[in-house]
């Protein structure tokens, strides 16, 4: 899988395949922002998590079939999370696989969902509960789709970057959060985008290699976890509450909950004797500081009945990934009696 990093979408043309069909799978949110092309068949989608779904995919499977797309057509899925992760699902298994490339549009997409070959929908309120593991041939970032991104769908982006930073590189940790904190209550459009750019993809080519070791997520990809396991029980917890919604409902979004996830899994930590005090204190008023939230909205027994849906659960026990400073994080199993016990125990 390549990573390509581009001042703007001008070079796409490039890495498209010659004599392929192209399907474009878009975010109807940045249709306008995406070049016209008279050869592209464009199949718009509404992006949110109720519709990252096995239903939702049927529209999808449909419009291709409609237009005809064949074994050897390129699909191609702009937008944030939601879109990549759908269309790396739905590229997996139309006519048992076609190949794809991405170009994501959210900062959250670009330095994590769009790499790593994990896509799938949402299934019963539990996320990613289907899918499947499979590289895109390319991923294409431009920073230019970020100027009109919401500034709270920014700051999610942000919140998985400062975990990926966290688990490796304590220096960009720290220059992430300086940009973050000296950017607050301004729009995304300041941001320097050289310095993004950048820092996008310092943090894509840590995860990559993390993929290339481990693609499976059976040992040290598992690190990239870091706040995920409580991060998903909270949107879990939050969809069982609010069916109508969908899964990530009751306002809290996929970075907000990793923001508290992290800030659960040093409390967790703390416990376990494997950080201090004064540490769980200073993550959460860095994420603070970067106008993240870190306070969790759900209850401890709320958390811990979806924690024993999660995927990486296994038999009694559960692999987590807690820090023990900036740059620093173990992976340790924990029983899930244990765990339930230490939950209770904290202040959220
Ligand atoms: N596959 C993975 O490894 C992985 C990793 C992390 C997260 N995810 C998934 O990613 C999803 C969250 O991704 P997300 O935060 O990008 O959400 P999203 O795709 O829902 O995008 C958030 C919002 O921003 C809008 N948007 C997207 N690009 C825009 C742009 N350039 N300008 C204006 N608006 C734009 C969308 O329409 C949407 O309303 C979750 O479903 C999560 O499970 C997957």
């Amino acid at each position: 899988m390549k990573f390509y990093n581009h001042k703007n979408i001008n070079y796409l043309a490039k890495y498209i395949p010659k004599n392929s069909g192209v399907f474009v799978i878009i975010d109807k949110n940045v249709t306008e922002y995406f070049p016209k092309n008279r050869n592209f068949h464009f199949i718009p989608i509404d992006a949110n998590e109720r519709n990252k779904s096995l239903e939702y995919v049927y529209g999808i499977y449909k419009a291709l079939i409609g237009f005809g797309a064949d074994r050897d057509c390129f699909i191609i899925g702009v937008g944030g999370g939601v879109t990549t992760d759908i269309t790396g699902f739905v590229a997996s298994t139309y006519k048992r696989g076609v190949r794809f490339g991405f170009v994501p549009t959210t900062l959250l997409a670009q330095v994590d969902a769009a790499i790593g070959g994990k896509n799938g929908v949402n299934f019963s309120g539990y996320k990613n509960m289907i899918g499947t593991i499979n590289q895109p041939e390319w991923i294409y970032v431009t920073t230019t789709f970020l100027r009109s991104l919401d500034e709270r769908v920014f700051r999610e982006g942000i919140a998985e970057m400062l975990k990926t930073f966290m688990i490796f590189d304590k220096g960009s940790y720290y220059e992430a959060l300086a940009m973050a904190a000296v950017y607050k209550n301004k729009m995304p459009v300041a941001w320097q985008e050289r310095e993004l750019r950048r820092e996008i993809a310092l943090c894509g080519e840590m995860k990559m290699r993390l993929v290339a070791e481990d693609e499976k997520d059976r040992g040290s990809r598992r690190l990239l976890n870091l706040g995920h396991t409580f991060a998903h029980s909270i949107e879990a917890a939050g969809a069982k509450g609010n069916k109508a919604k969908g899964a990530g409902s009751f306002g809290v979004l996929h970075g907000e909950a990793v923001s508290m996830g992290m800030v659960i899994a040093a409390k967790v930590a703390e416990k376990l004797s494997l950080c201090t005090e004064k540490f769980v204190k200073e993550l959460s008023n860095d994420l603070t500081m970067a106008s993240l939230p870190v306070s969790c909205p759900v209850t401890a027994t709320q958390l811990f009945s979806a924690i024993k849906a999660d995927k990486k659960r296994s038999g009694e026990k559960i692999c987590l990934i807690l820090p023990k400073s900036i740059g620093r994080v173990v992976k340790k199993d924990i029983e899930l009696k244990e765990l339930q016990k230490v939950l209770r125990e904290i202040n959220y």
